[in-house]
């Protein structure tokens, strides 16, 4: 039995299969692993889904990490939640990216789906209600697990339940293009936590006002926030369980600390000394590093520097665009035609204006974390441009380890840019000659002002870093009378 539950998809460890059947264990990084470090695993439970065949198997074999519980669900039952429900639709809506004349379409393969992930989320409520102790603090994370709060209320009234969503939240209009019974549900499902986070205050609000209307489950109200615009409170009523979810905006941020020390390994030494020769001395570096994601905008952004390179003639063989784009859910046809596109651009630009010494896009298609810290080293300028983005971390991360300081072009898209705007080049995520002309001043600011900025810029983003951000949001829950 545990006192503090998490709850997410993707868990702190994953497991590959040898062909000699050993099982090796890697553990990943992130905000909720070093937030729940600082709660002892015998108090704690982090319940998440077994995702490949080496998870599997460490499950049927009884291995497993102390303080960590894998789902073994049905595989069918989990490609039609994961990819099906929530890669396909939920993540479409929250980030605002269906082609609208073509999709969504809500016909009988959807709802089938649907039941799936109804399955997948009970899965993990059950073993939620089975695991926490008397009161517990369970905090349910994302988009994948929003019906967990409602399924687990209903199981374990006693508990205090806090639901964080690292998306963007679809704007009203989004939310109603899914059928109203669906649409009810999703949301009667987040409001069975007795807290709501984002990273921002536009996501929460845009909660709030899909909540508002009338649907099959009850009516939720809204009230507009008032003072402090990132952790101020908001409540949402509505009819069932507890009647009262508290909304509230958490935007995490990075520790700097825990950065540096990666960022300045041997490993990494080794990897930027490689990349400063790859680069050519004496040039300029605009660097971006991303899952392959259709929300992240990588194609305009080539198609930016592109447009920079032919309005600008003068950078011409003075800057490298250093892309690091890992391939992320391959399973989706949509995703993979976006990867290829990636290459092929990238491909273009070079074949268009690369010279026997100078390459002008290097682009790395391997999650490849110590080459992207060592670009984060190098880095003269930072493009971040997602359409919609719930944080963005890597927009706080270049600034805190980038050796010269760098200039950060940040679209409006990103949730980061409520807290670095300022700091920033701001442009419109769609406008590509913005965005060329934003590059331009990038790379063309004043050292003193970029050192300026940068100061600025890391300062916001380690306002609130994982573990504070995470004990923020156990304290919160805690307090509730
Ligand atoms: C986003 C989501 C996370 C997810 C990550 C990687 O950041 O908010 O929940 O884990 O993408 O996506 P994946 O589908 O590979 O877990």
């Amino acid at each position: 039995m545990a006192s503090v539950l998490v709850a997410s998809n993707r868990g702190p460890v994953s497991y590959t299969l040898g062909e000699d059947g050993s099982l090796d264990a890697r553990r990943g990084g992130g905000g909720l692993v070093s937030g729940l470090s600082a709660v002892s695993s015998q108090d704690s439970l982090w319940v998440c889904a077994a995702l490949g065949e080496g998870d599997r198997e460490a499950v049927r074999r009884g291995v497993a990490e102390p303080g960590v519980r894998m789902l073994d669900i049905d595989p069918e039952v989990y490609a039609d939640a994961y990819n099906g429900i929530a890669n396909s639709v939920l993540w479409f809506l929250h980030h605002h990216l269906y082609d609208i004349p073509r999709e969504p379409v809500f016909d009988a393969e959807f709802r089938r789906r649907w039941e799936a992930y109804r399955a997948y989320n009970r899965a993990f409520a059950e073993v939620l209600a089975a695991e926490a102790d008397q009161d517990a603090a369970v905090l349910v994370q994302d988009y994948h697990l929003a019906l967990v709060p409602g399924m687990l209320r209903d199981l374990r009234p006693d508990l205090r339940i806090g639901h964080f969503t690292h998306t963007p939240w679809a704007s009203p209009a989004y939310l109603s293009m899914l059928p109203d019974d669906i649409a009810g549900e999703l949301v009667w499902g987040m409001l069975g936590a007795d807290e709501l986070g984002f990273h921002t205050w536009e996501w929460a609000s845009a909660f709030i006002s899909g909540a508002r209307r009338d649907d099959a489950t009850g009516t939720a109200e809204g009230i507009w926030p008032s003072g402090d615009p990132w952790h101020g409170v908001e409540h949402v009523r509505y009819g069932i369980g507890k009647g009262r979810t508290r909304v509230r905006a958490y935007p995490l941020g990075v520790d700097a600390g825990e950065l540096r020390a990666l960022a300045y390994r041997p490993e990494v030494d080794e990897r930027l000394a490689r990349l400063r020769e790859e680069v050519g001395e004496g040039r300029k570096t605009i660097v971006r590093v991303d899952r392959t994601e259709l929300s992240k905008n990588i194609l305009r952004g080539l198609l930016a520097y592109r447009e920079l390179l032919t309005t600008r003639p003068e950078w011409r063989g003075r800057v490298v665009h250093l892309a690091s784009a890992y391939p992320s859910r391959q399973d989706l046809e949509s995703y993979r035609a976006y990867t290829e596109s990636v290459a092929r651009l990238a491909a273009e630009i070079n074949a268009e204006f690369g010279t026997d010494d100078w390459q002008p896009v290097l682009v790395s298609v391997e999650d490849d974390f110590t080459r992207s810290l060592a670009a984060y080293r190098l880095a003269d300028v930072a493009l971040v441009n997602p359409v919609r983005d719930g944080m963005n971390l890597v927009a706080k991360e270049i600034p805190v380890v980038s050796e010269s300081g760098c200039a950060l072009v940040l679209s409006t898209g990103a949730g980061a840019h409520g807290e670095l705007g300022e700091h920033a080049l701001t442009v419109n995520p769609f406008d590509v000659s913005q965005t060329a002309e934003a590059l331009h001043a990038a790379l063309s600011m004043p050292d003193d002002e970029r050192a300026r900025r940068t100061e600025r810029l890391a300062e916001a983003a380690t306002a609130l870093p994982p573990q504070r951000w995470f004990l923020t949001q156990l304290e919160a829950l805690r307090e509730l009378g």
